[in-house]
């Protein structure tokens, strides 16, 4: 009998087309709990997911699972510990959505320099803003970049038109890769004191958790733009909330946590709030699924497809 994976999330069809190729039964279901797949699909011994919360329990329901694949770049809604304690390998597709992401935080912060969003509701409210609504250019700034991975580097890439000059906060990154980019490795503290424009890129880690704190953001230059396509806890909402108050900063928000869905409180430290839109492109998702499945399939013996 043909082995099963079970794909219980909207991804492209390439994934399920990969794996139906190369011999697996698989079952494709959006939007259905699942506690109410495992009835009929415990015996998945693959699974691809997004933001599907993998806690113990629900991995329980599925004893034969062997290969989770997250498609995306974090891991955040898998208990890896509690999965690897099982002999269940965890995988993520890293890069997969770093262009769609990038292109994301140029687009974020040309939006806020130049009032997009407020001057689209004030419009469309029968306003004409206008005079009020003066922006700033993003060419020849000085642009921070938090994090220097794979959507850093294509962030710096992409920017690269623009004549910015780079800053760069990564405790990793090499000599060679600096000199490509021509950026300069600095202290976050630099970071955030000397750009214009910053964008954050980290992972959520125990070391990361409210990094951008009160100090930072009040080194911050005035009218400079904060962009956050990474993760909600990397920045302190609260002193984000305390600063705004003395200081005009502005905050690009891709990363509102979606339970706190419709809290005013929230929404008003953000300039722009998106509903984490950083990977959502067609080709991400392609790139996503493609890389996932064969994953997937290498790891239970069927090998990888070109695509
Ligand atoms: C990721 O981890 O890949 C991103 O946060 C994108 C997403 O989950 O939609």
């Amino acid at each position: 009998m043909s082995q099963k994976v079970l794909i219980p999330t909207k991804l492209s069809t390439a994934a399920k087309d990969i794996l139906e190729n190369n011999g697996f039964n698989v079952v494709q279901e959006a939007g259905v709990d699942l506690v109410e797949l495992a009835k009929t699909h415990s015996d998945a011994e693959g699974m691809i997911v997004r933001s599907e919360k993998l806690t113990p329990e629900v991995i329980d329901l599925f004893p034969n699972l062997k290969v989770i694949v997250r498609a995306g770049a974090g891991y955040n809604t898998i208990d890896i510990q509690y999965a690897r304690s099982k002999d269940i390998t965890v995988m993520n597709t890293p890069g997969a959505n770093s262009n769609a992401v990038a292109e994301e935080a140029v687009g974020m912060m040309i939006s806020c320099a130049r009032f997009f969003i407020e001057g689209d509701r004030s419009t469309r409210a029968g306003e004409w803003k206008k005079a009020q609504l003066q922006g700033f250019e993003l060419t020849g700034k000085t642009i921070g970049i938090a994090g220097f991975g794979n959507i850093g580097q294509l962030l710096a890439k992409r920017l690269s038109g623009f004549d910015v000059k780079l800053l760069v906060f990564d405790p990793f990154v090499s000599e060679d890769k600096l000199a490509e980019y021509g950026a300069k490795n600095v202290s976050l503290e630099e970071l955030f004191a000397g750009s214009d424009f910053i964008s954050l890129h980290m992972p959520a880690t125990k070391e990361t958790a409210n990094i951008v704190s009160t100090k930072l953001l009040t080194s911050m230059k005035d009218g400079a733009v904060l962009v956050n396509c990474a993760r909600y806890e990397i920045l302190d909402e609260a002193a984000l909330r305390e600063v705004k108050k003395t200081k005009t900063i502005y905050y690009a928000n891709d990363v509102y946590p979606k339970d706190a869905a419709g809290d005013k409180t929230i929404a008003d430290v953000s300039d722009i709030m998106l509903p984490h839109l950083g990977a959502s492109s067609l080709e991400a998702n392609t790139n996503a699924a493609v890389m996932a499945a064969n994953q997937v399939s290498n790891y239970l013996g069927k090998g990888i497809s070109v695509f």
